[in-house]
């Protein structure tokens, strides 16, 4: 039996690859940056499955054109890149890579929150370039305290749950805002659920956990943002699209808030003529809150068992689409 043939759209970590490999006749696009749109197109016409990574945009057109394309196995937990719905009309299956990122991902937020808080970049710059002339001043580089104030966390899944969590330590009041209760949250971290609007207007920091989706397209907008103390911080690892940047931008050059900690951005790689990045109440990052080296290769393994799993006719773990089973049993 030929083994299935998969399309692997960037190099990812060899953890997982090896195991692809052994197991699939692999093609892995060979370079740093994306293969275009029209090359996955290309290559689908003879593939059994897709690796793809959240830069790759799949959606009805590329599954029209892929007639033997099974699994889509996603190499990130969020997946608004891949139309879902498409996928599941088609019998294909859909699989992300949750929980194994969740603390890296988690301990990022809060590499942002204190960087931008404590003015971590700009002290850097300060020292580099020669600006520290005087010993010590009692009013230099002053930022604000983490540790004791109010932190909102907008979106309470596995990753907002984990920034609540270490905000703990900081003996920080907790607050959040989700759809759903999260009495997880309340009973084990002492936090409490309140509107959007009390968040935004009590929180000294303000860190966003939620999946990109119509409902939270710019959910923080200009209005959103005026709600926010002028001492506070607004924290992004989720995607870019949830905050109008054009809005923020504004917030932080006429000061409505204090700061941003941005690992995301409405187009990435964001142009390195972003107003944003003229400002130095923003400390920026190019969307690497998962990367560490543990946390890469898990997720790659995570693929890989996926696609195993699949092609064994197993369900595989991590399923976004459970509901094509019906249609496509294994
Ligand atoms: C990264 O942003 C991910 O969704 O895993």
């Amino acid at each position: 039996m030929p083994k299935p043939k998969v399309y692997v759209t960037r190099k990812i970590p060899e953890r997982g690859l090896k195991i692809i490999r052994e197991q699939l006749e692999t093609e892995v696009w060979p370079d740093y940056a994306p293969p275009p749109k029209k090359v996955i197109i290309g290559k689908l016409a003879n593939a059994d499955a897709l690796v793809s990574l959240l830069s790759d945009k799949i959606d009805a057109e590329v599954f029209d054109a892929a007639p033997k394309l099974k699994i889509v196995a996603q190499i990130a937990v969020g997946f608004d890149n891949i139309d879902v719905k498409e996928a599941t009309k088609r019998g294909i299956y859909v699989t992300n890579t949750p929980e194994v990122l969740t603390d890296t991902t988690a301990d990022f937020a809060w590499a942002l929150l204190m960087a931008i808080a404590r003015r971590m970049v700009e002290a850097d710059r300060y020292v580099r370039t020669g600006q520290w002339k005087v010993g010590w001043h009692p009013e230099m580089l002053q930022g604000r305290d983490i540790h004791g104030v109010t932190i909102g966390v907008v979106g309470a899944g596995r990753i907002g749950y984990g920034v609540a969590k270490r905000a703990t330590g900081f003996g920080m009041k907790i607050l959040y805002y989700d759809v759903i209760p999260r009495p997880e949250m309340e009973k084990e971290l002492g936090a409490k659920r309140v509107g959007l609007d009390t968040l935004l207007k009590e929180s000294d920091f303000v860190s966003l956990h939620v999946p990109l989706m119509k409902e939270t397209y710019h959910m923080i907008n200009e209005e959103k943002l005026k709600l926010m103390k002028k001492t506070a911080y607004l924290i992004n690892n989720s995607r870019g699209p949830v905050v109008d940047e054009k809005a923020l931008y504004k917030a932080l050059k006429e000061e409505w808030i204090a700061g941003a900690g941005l690992d995301v951005f409405e187009q990435e790689p964001t142009p390195v003529n972003n107003p944003l990045l003229k400002l130095d109440n923003v400390v920026v990052a190019p969307h690497i809150s998962s990367a560490s080296y543990e946390t890469r290769s898990k997720m790659a393994e995570m693929v890989a068992e996926n696609l195993v799993a699949f092609f064994e006719k197993r369900k595989p773990p991590n399923l976004v689409n459970p509901e094509v089973m019906k249609i496509k049993p294994l």
